[in-house]
């Protein structure tokens, strides 16, 4: 194959209403349960692609740095995109993120989303949606919704499989986010292991994976009817019981600080005034207050004053991955 053009895709992190803990194929990564997110059009992974015949191996840098783990798990996906292509050439990957990594705002999802995109590009592929979801959730399980912008659903299906598509557009019900920042350090424990840790130790862990489609299916219908205050109250129940799940979990996984709970309590408080307000937490410090269109400026003022609140980011939904350009 010849030297091919640097290829350059963006993609925006997704946060989940409903979320993803558990899986049950580690090896294909396959999910345990379904989930429902949201792509945030404010923080961006940009990642460029060059695929060289001179390269003895794949040479990957995120954020400037390059770390034995991720160049691993990039080549496990490059691998793939090379097979589907027929080609056997390495590649030099140029990634970087404009938002705190590994701190639980999805920066792999959207750095594998668009990976995929890049890197397909490059090589002139045509892929199928599915097995571009399939290859970028070898990255990162939550990488797919990253795929697509507004709502993003994925699902098991019956013959086992996972499909991924859009749920609503971004302009079908502009919600917009409020992200708390509040410690912004790589977390202890990564979501991959630590799901691993919850499946094989919870007791709650089978509960979870029972109740969970009734959750997405509660929160698709309140979706389908614009229904704020249905979202609310089912994506709240749906992340608490995440964490009730990590917080059981041996040994446990306890992914919040003490201005978490208090935004927590703030954003309770405002919902109950009356403001169209609900909270999510992933596996990380940060609270996203989820806000009807317009809604957020409220919200802003009453978690910016919060000791423990680093910085506040405030966010529209956002595109899915897209390639910016090629270098050539
Ligand atoms: O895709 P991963 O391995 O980073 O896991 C994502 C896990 C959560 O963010 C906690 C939930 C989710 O559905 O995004």
């Amino acid at each position: 194959m010849p030297t091919s053009a640097p290829v350059t895709a963006i993609a925006h992190p997704n946060i989940a209403l409903i979320k993803y803990w558990g899986k049950r194929d580690p090896v294909r990564n396959l999910p345990a349960v379904g989930s429902l997110s949201v792509t945030l059009a404010a923080l961006c992974a940009r990642t460029t692609v060059h695929f060289d015949p001179d390269l003895a191996a794949d040479q990957v840098t995120l954020n400037g740095r390059e770390e034995p783990a991720t160049v691993r798990r990039v080549a496990a996906c490059l691998d793939l995109l090379r097979r589907d292509a027929g080609v056997s050439c390495h590649a030099r990957v140029i990634a970087e993120n404009d938002f705190p990594t590994g701190a639980g705002l999805a920066s792999s999802a959207a750095g594998f989303a668009a990976l995929v995109t890049a890197a397909s590009a490059a090589l002139g592929l045509r892929l199928a949606e599915a097995r571009r979801a399939e290859i970028a959730r070898i990255g990162s399980g939550s990488a797919p919704r990253s795929l697509y912008g507004g709502f993003a659903l994925m699902r098991n299906l019956p013959d086992g499989g996972v499909l991924c598509e859009p749920a609503l557009a971004a302009e079908e019900w502009p919600l917009e986010v409020v992200i708390a920042v509040t410690d912004t350090g790589p977390k202890g424990v990564s979501s991959r292991e630590g799901m691993e840790i919850s499946r094989k130790t919870s007791p709650f862990y089978a509960e979870w994976v029972r109740g969970h489609e009734a959750d997405l299916d509660a929160a698709l219908s309140s979706l389908r009817r614009r229904d704020f205050f249905a979202l609310a109250e089912i994506a709240e129940h749906n992340c608490l019981k995440m964490h009730a799940v990590t917080m059981t979990s041996r040994p446990p996984l306890l992914y919040w600080a003490p201005a978490t709970l208090a935004c927590i309590r703030v954003v309770r408080g405002l919902r109950d005034a009356g403001l169209p307000v609900f909270f999510t937490v992933d596996a990380g410090p940060q609270l996203k207050a989820v806000c009807a269109p317009g809604g957020t400026s409220e919200v802003v003022a009453a978690l910016r004053t919060l000791p423990g609140v680093t910085r506040i980011i405030t966010s529209r939904l956002g595109q899915g991955a897209r390639v910016l350009a090629s270098d050539a």
